[in-house]
């Protein structure tokens, strides 16, 4: 019996659409509905059989302008199809500048029963719908491969016939289809003609995860943390004005991550400022710049915890979570 996949739109260049085929950069993303878009792969009709699809537009952004609204909707209605008996996977179609942070995020908010045995697949394009050639099609149909596979389960994210765990992956380039990468964990599979081939198994989270119930997390009053990055003649300036008194309707800083440069080292300067507003309360975590690797605990004789291998986007959200919590 084939797996019932629900397919939720969220918008992003896989949903854009530019004034002429040849330009796959100067289109606007979030343009199509995700049933237009799922009606115009004609092999999906095949792949999905009698089975169909069931689609729900969640939001229709470029997900640079993702917020916590989208994700706490986005989080509450995949939890609303996965808690359903028939449904075995929910396949998110996501644009690619946030959704390391979105695959992120989830991992760590959605049951964890749910995710043991089901899964979470967020596909992509780097080229609009309205493309000569465009990438979607392809990467929702490998998504729908992953959705199927009785071997992943989780939070996963599929884009050139790689499937990436949401701990690990990364953007990493702004233009190649292929533009996400997993560092030094590597992809945990390749989708080839439709097949999943599984190079890993899904790792075990390294890191707490909390009960969050979904409902309960705040609309707007989300904890405030930014990142700031060290580099050569960085100062502690940023961080003074970050934690100056709030005007108006501003939230107080509860939080920063720094992107230390090698092993998460930080400019003197910089550290000192950081030093001080961590007595004032404002939690510091540290973490790197590098692409690749994590900071090598040890090395370092510091203040501030290490982000433990998360990038610093996501030991932005990691902290927010812990905050909120
Ligand atoms: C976006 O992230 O929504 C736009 C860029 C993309 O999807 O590649």
């Amino acid at each position: 019996m084939l797996k019932k996949i629900v397919f939720l739109g969220t918008g992003g260049t896989i949903a854009g659409t530019a004034a002429h085929a040849g330009d796959n950069v100067g289109y606007t993303a979030a343009q199509v509905g995700v049933g237009q878009l799922l009606r115009a792969i004609p092999s999906l009709q095949q792949a999905l059989g009698d089975q169909g699809f069931m689609s729900e537009q969640v939001a229709q952004v470029d997900s640079k302008d993702m917020g916590w609204a989208h994700w706490r909707n986005l989080a509450q209605r995949i939890q609303h199809h996965l808690s359903q008996p028939a449904v075995d996977s929910v396949v998110v179609a996501h644009g690619t500048d946030t959704l390391e942070e979105t695959a992120f995020f989830l991992s760590l908010v959605l049951p964890q029963q749910l995710l043991v045995e089901k899964s979470v697949v967020l596909t992509c394009a780097m080229r609009p719908a309205s493309s000569l050639a465009p990438d979607g099609p392809q990467n929702v149909l490998d998504a729908v491969a992953v959705a199927r596979s009785a071997d992943l389960h989780g939070v996963l994210v599929v884009c050139a016939g790689s499937v990436h765990c949401a701990r690990d992956v990364q953007k990493v380039h702004p233009y190649r289809l292929n533009a996400f990468d997993s560092g030094d964990a590597g992809p945990l599979a390749y989708v080839e003609e439709g097949w999943v081939r599984r190079l890993h198994a899904y790792p075990a989270m390294e890191m707490p995860v909390s009960d969050f119930s979904i409902d309960a997390l705040s609309k707007d009053a989300w904890p405030r943390v930014e990142i700031i990055t060290s580099y050569a003649g960085a100062t502690g300036a940023t961080v003074r004005a970050l934690c100056a008194a709030p005007g108006g309707t501003e939230q107080p800083v509860q939080g920063i991550v720094v992107a230390g440069t090698g092993n998460g080292t930080i400019h003197e300067d910089l550290e000192s400022a950081l030093r001080e507003v961590q007595a004032r309360g404002v939690r510091v975590v540290r973490s790197t710049r590098c692409a690749y690797g994590s900071v090598v605990v040890g090395a370092v004789d510091s203040d501030f915890p290490d982000s433990q291998g998360l990038s610093p986007v996501k030991a932005r959200i990691a902290l927010m979570l812990e905050l909120m919590s």
